[in-house]
């Protein structure tokens, strides 16, 4: 089969596609045969070997995959080939065949194409485990996303619409904060060209806000560290910036807030019921046509270095993905 193979740590150009041989599922695994893998800003961490989980040498980038279900390995239940599937794969989905424990496995909705699938499970799954699990947020309360028109801000604001939160949606560019907007941003903040803080401010009559979602870190951390409210609750989700801020704990204090870790590969692992209850949940708002992934672009497989070039270079909205020439797209059977 064909897949792209990172040899060793290092820059994303090294990155080759080559024809290796297909996994085999062992106990409580299945191979599923990709149709789409969705780009995440993790992906070039980890082959650059700057993530906190460092596959071994080679591997194929790539950790949510759609696809068939092409094999099954002993003691698994409920998977079959043939299933339509979304999976959590970890590594190993820029290929057209690839391996995922069977927990981390679900059947796709029917209204849901393969597209879809592949940009639904990390970005909806993180957010929705971040405001709800982790802040609890609730309705009324007002909720700052930053990188809002990313692949897990996106969601973040979708999301937080739907716990009836106020959302106040910041990132970059005019264009991105209109595509915020079209997907429910009550307020949105260039950072740009405007002050973070102020502007939340002014949007929050001084207040602040509840909760601050942060995938990005970097410059803007301080100022919204110093935008919450009384009680208010900074969810610490990534780094896309590159440089991990450091925060005087002071302004928690003075704030009565807390800062909160969100790791949400490590809950679906270590949680995999209640994991598995909350996509329950996302799935059946994408039925009921709450949630609208948002794909700004598709590649083939043989183009996944301009695919993510875009999600490493700020130039994504939404979710990229990369496709297999295989049968692929139309709606789920
Ligand atoms: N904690 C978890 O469980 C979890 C789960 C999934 C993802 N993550 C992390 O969340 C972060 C975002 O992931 P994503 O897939 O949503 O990425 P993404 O689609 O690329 O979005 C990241 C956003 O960060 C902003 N940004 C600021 N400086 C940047 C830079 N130098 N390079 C790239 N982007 C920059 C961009 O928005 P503006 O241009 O508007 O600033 C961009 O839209 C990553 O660090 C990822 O590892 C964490």
């Amino acid at each position: 089969m064909k897949a792209v193979i990172c040899r060793e740590f290092g820059p994303r150009s090294d990155l080759r596609i080559e024809e290796v041989a297909a996994p085999v599922p062992g106990k409580g695994q299945v191979t599923v045969r990709v149709e789409a893998c969705g780009i995440n800003f993790f992906d070039g961490l980890v082959v650059e070997g700057k993530y906190q989980t460092r596959p071994d040498r080679p591997f194929s980038p790539g950790s949510e995959v759609a696809g068939v279900i092409e094999a099954v390995g002993a003691d698994v239940e409920g998977l079959a080939p043939g299933m339509r599937v979304l999976a959590f794969a970890g590594f190993g989905g820029y290929a057209e065949v690839t391996l995922v424990e069977a927990d981390r496995v679900y059947p796709i909705p029917q209204s849901m194409n393969a597209v879809e699938a592949a940009a639904f499970l990390i970005t909806y799954a993180t957010s929705h485990h971040a405001l709800s699990d982790r802040a609890a947020i609730k309705p009324g309360e007002t909720l700052l996303v930053l990188g809002a028109a990313g692949g897990v801000g996106l969601t973040a604001i979708e999301l937080g619409k739907l716990m009836g939160a106020r959302v106040i949606a910041a990132a970059s560019t005019d264009e991105k904060l209109a595509l915020c907007k079209q997907y429910g941003a009550d307020e949105t903040i260039n950072y740009s060209t405007e002050d973070l803080r102020q502007r939340v401010k002014s949007l929050t009559g001084e207040r602040g806000v509840d909760v601050v979602y942060d995938p990005v870190g970097g410059a803007h951390a301080e100022a919204a560290v110093r935008s919450l409210a009384l009680n208010g609750r900074y969810l610490v989700i990534g780094f896309a910036a590159g440089d991990i801020p450091k925060i005087a704990l002071n302004l928690l204090l003075l704030k009565q807030s807390s800062l909160i870790g969100v790791f949400w590969g490590a809950f679906a692992r270590t949680n995999p019921e209640h994991n598995a209850r909350n996509m329950a949940q996302l799935f059946a708002w994408f039925a009921d046509g709450k949630l609208k992934p948002h794909i700004s672009a598709s590649y083939p497989l043989d183009q996944y270095d301009e695919a993510l070039d875009l999600v490493m270079e700020r130039g994504a909205k939404g979710k990229v993905v990369l496709t297999m020439n295989n049968t692929m797209t139309g709606v789920a059977a």
